[in-house]
């Protein structure tokens, strides 16, 4: 028996999450995996190590219950919201019985936390705006047995904001039987269109976020699920006893102080003034078809041909990600908001694109 024989069957299939850094790449400018361009250093308090930390550090529950506006009872804090969606499915979902629901295009590990967790993928296709198609929705709620339904708001990578109208619509039709998972990553830069007060209405909503976007900390893997506490205390069986080192907390609770939020908000600001100002510009070149309206810190753009733009770039050192072979997304490009200086630099680079 060969080693990899012995891997169960369902990992044996699998492919792994193409994330940004398992694809590699090398460049000087890195846009691929909307990764805030801007860092701010955190002092740490301490070099001592020799105790286990808590579970669910209280003061960092404290400082994002706080800042969303919520009880730390409906928080919980996890190694990046990646950790969050895995416990979710594991949590919820019955292995080889139950399904998850997403709308693809979408952020891909949905998808693969399923499938490494033996919990099936029922994807209905989204509307012409990337809206979800509720009717198509409650017809698959009814013929399978959905435990977990995955929006993701602003959508990775189409950039869409969730229709409230539709949200609460899937909420009502789903009371008592399917969680609704609002993923809300890229929150931070549209934040009056989060749906996280729906949560006194619907106790079966639950809101994912993190610090490795707008708050400019992605190496710091500090992620935030925001629920009823009856569903965070289900989801606090599952969790591993350990998954938030000290530095880790010592460094979440300083960035969610008032201070610095201001300094994440203004950072926010200014990213979305360059990606608008950035897809007015891109949306002029001649091999340009489309810009999709976006809401992250991310634009995704339609090319003529996306495949030989993308591969263009790469030879000139700037590191985009391709979605020519997502579903609707042929000939688009996902271009992260780095820098004014090196998104005018992916301008010039594409200005001399030879078409
Ligand atoms: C929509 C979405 N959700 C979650 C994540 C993962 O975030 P974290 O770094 O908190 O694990 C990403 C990362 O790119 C994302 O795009």
């Amino acid at each position: 028996m060969t080693l990899k024989k012995l891997a169960c069957r369902r990992v044996q299939k699998l492919t792994p999450y193409q994330s940004a850094r398992r694809i590699g790449g090398v460049g000087r400018i890195y846009l691929n995996a909307n990764e805030n361009p801007l860092s701010i250093n955190y002092e740490l308090d301490s070099s001592v190590y020799n105790r286990y930390p808590d579970c669910q550090p209280q003061e960092v529950l404290q400082a994002y219950a706080d800042y969303a506006g919520v009880k730390p009872e409906q928080v919980m804090v996890s190694r990046g919201s990646d950790e969050a969606i895995g416990l979710l499915v594991r949590t919820f979902c019955e292995v080889e019985q139950d399904q998850i629901l997403i709308c693809p295009p979408t952020y891909g590990m949905y998808s693969i936390a399923a499938e490494t967790n033996g919990v099936g993928v029922i994807k209905v296709a989204p509307r012409e705006d990337f809206q979800p198609d509720a009717p198509a929705i409650k017809q698959a709620l009814d013929q399978n047995s959905v435990k977990v339904v995955f929006f993701c708001s602003p959508n990775n990578p189409t950039g869409t904001i969730i229709d409230e109208d539709i949200l609460t619509d899937i909420l009502e039709y789903t009371k008592d039987r399917t969680l609704v998972v609002v993923d809300e990553a890229y929150i931070e830069f549209n934040m009056q269109k989060s749906m996280i007060t729906l949560l006194k209405k619907y106790s079966n909503l639950v809101i994912t976020r993190t610090l490795s976007k707008a708050f400019g900390l992605a190496g710091l893997r500090c992620g935030f699920t925001i629920a009823d506490p009856r569903i965070i205390g289900l989801l606090l069986k599952v969790i591993d006893p350990y998954p938030i080192c000290a530095p880790v907390a010592q460094v979440a609770t300083a960035a969610l102080q008032k201070s610095n939020l201001e300094v994440v908000f203004e950072r926010v600001a200014m990213l979305n003034e360059i990606r608008d100002s950035f897809a007015e510009k891109v949306k002029k070149l001649s091999f340009v078809s489309k810009v999709y309206p976006s809401n992250g810190n991310y634009s995704l753009v339609e090319f003529t041909d996306g495949e030989k733009l993308f591969g263009y770039m790469k030879e000139q050192g700037i590191i985009l990600r391709d979605f020519n072979d997502k579903p609707r997304l042929k000939n688009c490009v996902r271009i992260t908001i780095g820098t004014r200086e090196e998104m005018n630099q992916v301008l010039e680079a594409m200005e001399r694109f030879p078409q």
